[in-house]
């Protein structure tokens, strides 16, 4: 299995962090917010990995990570995303390097405490469709919320004003290599995206889609609440403990 973080996008609600920097390599605590995806994928066993960056200072993430050695990796992929087209474009452009492997996704601003070891375990074993996790959280509004029925997922809504239930679908996904057909014939959402919402309704749609619900805090840190809540956690207990 692959790993692919995508870390493009403008990071317009951290405007003005992000005039002149990207999201990413902002500090969470004492680490750019970037070395975190990266090590959940290594702590996963995952060490094929490929960066998706974009706007006006991608050249940065090659200056911080170059071909990896402080992680023990010996290369990193990268490649640009034109653009804010969404998630699922981004994803797309993982295509060739994915080469007919699954892959597993990180967005570039998702944290976690522990580690997905036992999920990526479970998803190599599942060999096809999908796999999400899911946290429970108080402000389930501001994410992709699970629908569950019994111990079925039965649907996703992106950003409900009026949320099925209290879990919340974080930001690491896998995939078998039918991805990528998926997200061709995606069309734009209202905000003008291509949604990875869409991705995973259809997997569950097919009934292909297995969820682990995640150990530890998790959280993203792409506003400034949630930024603020990312370095006082990572600073309290630390983050990617196995
Ligand atoms: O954090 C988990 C949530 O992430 C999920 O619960 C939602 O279902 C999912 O849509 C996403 O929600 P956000 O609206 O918070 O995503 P955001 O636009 O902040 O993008 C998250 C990361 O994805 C960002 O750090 C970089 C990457 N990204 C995003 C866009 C829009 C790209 O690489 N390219 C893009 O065009």
């Amino acid at each position: 299995m692959k790993g692919v973080i995508l870390a493009g996008g403008l990071g317009t609600r951290l405007y003005p962090l992000t005039k002149v920097t990207n999201k990413h390599l902002l500090p969470v605590y004492d680490k750019p917010m970037i070395y975190y995806p990266i090590q959940t994928l290594i702590n996963a066993g995952i060490d094929d990995i490929l960066i998706v960056t974009g706007g006006n200072n991608a050249g940065d993430f090659l200056r911080l990570l170059g071909n990896g050695k402080e992680f023990g990796l010996k290369h990193i992929n990268y490649t640009y995303q034109q653009g804010e087209g969404g998630i699922a474009e981004a994803l797309g452009l993982a295509e060739f390097f994915a080469a007919g492997d699954g892959v597993c996704v990180v967005l570039g601003d998702n944290i976690i405490e522990r580690n997905i070891r036992s999920a990526a375990e479970a998803f190599r074993k599942q060999k096809q469709g999908a796999k999400i996790l899911l946290k429970e959280v108080p402000d389930p509004h501001r994410f992709g919320v699970a629908e569950l029925k019994g111990d079925r997922i039965v649907g996703i809504e992106e950003k409900p004003k009026q949320p099925r239930s209290k879990y919340a679908v974080i930001g690491i996904y896998f995939y078998d290599s039918t991805v990528f057909d998926f997200i061709k014939t995606l069309k734009p959402s209202e905000r003008g995206e291509l949604e990875i919402t869409d991705v995973n309704n259809r997997y569950i749609g097919k009934g292909t889609m297995t969820y682990d619900i995640l150990d530890g805090w998790w959280t993203d840190a792409g506003t400034f609440e949630s930024l603020l809540r990312a370095n006082q956690l990572v600073a309290q207990t630390g983050a990617n403990n196995l």
